[in-house]
């Protein structure tokens, strides 16, 4: 990702930083494989904000969010999740940061099928051995409008149901990334 095809935009406010990336770099492979996906990228991500990557396919978008996440290793510089510092952190600690503060909703969606919609939603927190807020899970179903559909699995469920079912796993846990 370099500032000539791709850009990272933000509404600037007055809030905390969340996370930040300062020269970031990543690469791939060595020699004639070699490739710089991302090219010492700086970038804030802030509270009560909406921010979006953009850019080309194969510009690095994916990579600086996996990398940011903590589910990839980075080259250079650094990303920080809140005051921690990403690289160097044991397995664990990692495990532990993404669970508490990062919800994810993946391009693929990664529902577990043979997992109801319900099931699926608290996956992450059943196995963090920790029970569901009930009235925000409640707001959460509803908003996105699963209420009808929590007994499903996912192949019974149409692709925005789907959808739906992950954007409402990464919102129950009340994280503060999404
Ligand atoms: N695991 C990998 N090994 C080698 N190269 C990779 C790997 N993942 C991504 N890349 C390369 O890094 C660049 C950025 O990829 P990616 O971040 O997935 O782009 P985007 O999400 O913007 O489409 C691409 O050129 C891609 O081929
Ligand atoms: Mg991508």
């Amino acid at each position: 990702m370099s500032t000539l095809n791709s850009g990272v935009s933000t509404a600037t406010r007055a809030t905390a930083t969340l996370a930040r990336a300062a020269d970031l770099s990543k690469v791939y492979g060595q020699g004639e494989t070699r490739v710089v996906a991302l090219d010492a990228v700086s970038v804030d991500f802030r509270q009560a904000q909406f921010t979006a990557i953009m850019g080309p396919s194969g510009s690095g978008k994916s990579t600086l969010m996996h990398c940011m996440a903590g589910l990839d290793s980075i080259s250079g510089g650094s990303a920080r999740i809140g005051d921690v510092e990403l690289t160097g952190l044991k397995d664990k600690k990692l495990t532990q940061l993404r669970r508490d503060k990062i919800g994810f909703i993946f391009q693929a969606f990664n529902l577990l099928p043979t997992l109801t919609a319900l099931e699926n939603i608290t996956l992450p927190m059943d196995i963090a051995g920790r029970k569901p807020d009930r009235a925000w899970l409640d707001r959460v179903v509803e908003t996105v409008g699963l209420s009808g559909r929590l007994k499903h699995r996912p192949s019974q469920l149409s692709g925005g149901q789907q959808q739906r079912v992950a954007v409402a796993r990464a919102l129950a846990s009340r994280p503060e990334i999404i």
